[in-house]
């Protein structure tokens, strides 16, 4: 199997925590050639702890080179557009983290930048390749549940999630300053930082497109000028309906809490994190415990498996295991989801169409 030239973009938490570590884990498949980041440390630490030949403060000149098949971007949303794009003009495969973009429109440029360059991307959204999930869609698939009536994930997370980095200073944030994913400049909030997550697994479970979001958002911490508490109710295009409630500002040592239930007509599916998280699934015959998975949360072999998967599809000349028109469907239902809290009223998913729902 050809052994496929990688390199990397944004060598931040994202990358250092999950991206990196699933290359290596890969390196049969994978040789990391090259990191670019706008902050020197971050991206030599990456040379130095993952072997890269060299690193870029500019991606464009990690872009020019003709050795790297493809590329893994890891910055924030409000650049994925334009690094796409222009990684799609290089030549380049591309896989880029989730949110897909910071808008419809963006979105929909690059999937249409890929097309045209005849290279393959694919938006990462990880928990899509999680076990807990997979299996879940796979009860779905197989019947077991029914028709899905209901989608509900909660999830709820402490303050440290705003300890990021600070796109000003390039250094992990002090308390008290405020990082990007906290900065109305940067980012729209939970609805894009992890409720896109939950929007694509509802569209998912559910088998549908939505019709139309009502929700409700708050800013509930201190230092936080994008709304950090978001709740929701989505309603599908085949009658099921997705609810969720997301919270990422509670009390700095307050434990991760992360619930999935779904209900059909002919049964349910639940998991919840923390503790011993256990899955279960019941219908007609009764109450069974598959298993008890890793958690629903960020976890390394999702991330081996969303890379591992992209760099066969490659290989093979397959479809990207994920198409970007799914990612490109979560974003539009976030940030309905931010129009909807921001207006007060339900918001139709026509009306987030760049030409405004009239084709
Ligand atoms: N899949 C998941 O579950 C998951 C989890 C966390 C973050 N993410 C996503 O990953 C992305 C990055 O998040 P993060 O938490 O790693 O952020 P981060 O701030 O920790 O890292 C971003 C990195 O990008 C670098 N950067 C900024 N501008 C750049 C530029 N012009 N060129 C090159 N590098 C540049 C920064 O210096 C930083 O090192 C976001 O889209 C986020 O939503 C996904």
């Amino acid at each position: 199997m050809t052994k496929l030239r990688a390199g990397l973009i944004g060598t931040g938490t994202i990358a250092h925590s999950a991206h990196l570590p699933a290359m290596r884990y890969l390196r049969h498949d994978i040789e990391l050639v090259a990191v670019a980041d706008i902050r020197a440390e971050a991206a030599e630490a990456a040379v130095h702890e993952y072997g890269a030949e060299t690193w870029y403060s500019d991606y464009r000149e990690l872009l020019e080179r003709d050795d790297i098949d493809f590329v893994d971007i890891c910055t924030p949303e409000f650049l994925h557009c334009e690094q796409v794009v222009a990684a799609a003009k290089a030549g380049k495969h591309i896989l880029c983290e989730k949110p897909m973009a910071a808008s419809v429109a963006e979105a929909d440029e690059m999937i249409k930048a890929a097309r045209d360059a005849g290279v393959m991307l694919m938006i990462g959204h990880s928990r899509r390749f999680t076990d807990r999930y997979r299996n879940t869609w796979a009860a779905i698939a197989e019947g077991q549940i029914g028709n899905v009536q209901l989608v509900r994930e909660n999830e709820r997370r402490p303050v440290a999630m705003y300890s990021a980095l600070d796109l000003n200073t390039g250094y992990w944030t002090p308390d008290g300053e405020r990082p990007w994913i906290a900065d109305p400049e940067y980012t729209r909030g939970a609805a894009l930082t992890n409720a896109v997550h939950e929007m694509d697994l509802a569209r998912w479970f559910a088998g549908s497109d939505a019709d139309s979001v009502q929700a409700e958002s708050r800013i509930a911490g201190e230092n936080v000028e994008v709304a950090d508490f978001l709740s929701y109710t989505i309603s599908f295009k085949n009658g099921a309906i997705g609810a969720a409630e997301i919270v990422n500002n509670l009390p700095r040592a307050y434990p991760y809490f992360h619930m999935l239930e779904i209900f059909g007509d002919k049964g349910y599916a639940k998991a919840q994190d923390p503790a011993q998280s256990p899955y279960e699934i019941w219908r007609e015959s009764g109450m069974s415990f598959p298993a008890n998975f890793d958690q629903l949360l960020h976890i390394d072999n999702a991330y081996i498996r969303e890379i591992g998967w992209f760099v066969r599809a490659i290989q093979f000349d397959a479809p990207p295991p994920l198409d970007p028109w799914d990612a490109r469907q979560a974003l539009a239902l976030s940030l309905a989801a931010v129009k909807s809290s921001e207006s007060g009223r339900r918001v139709y998913l026509s009306e987030m169409e760049p030409d405004g729902g009239a084709a």
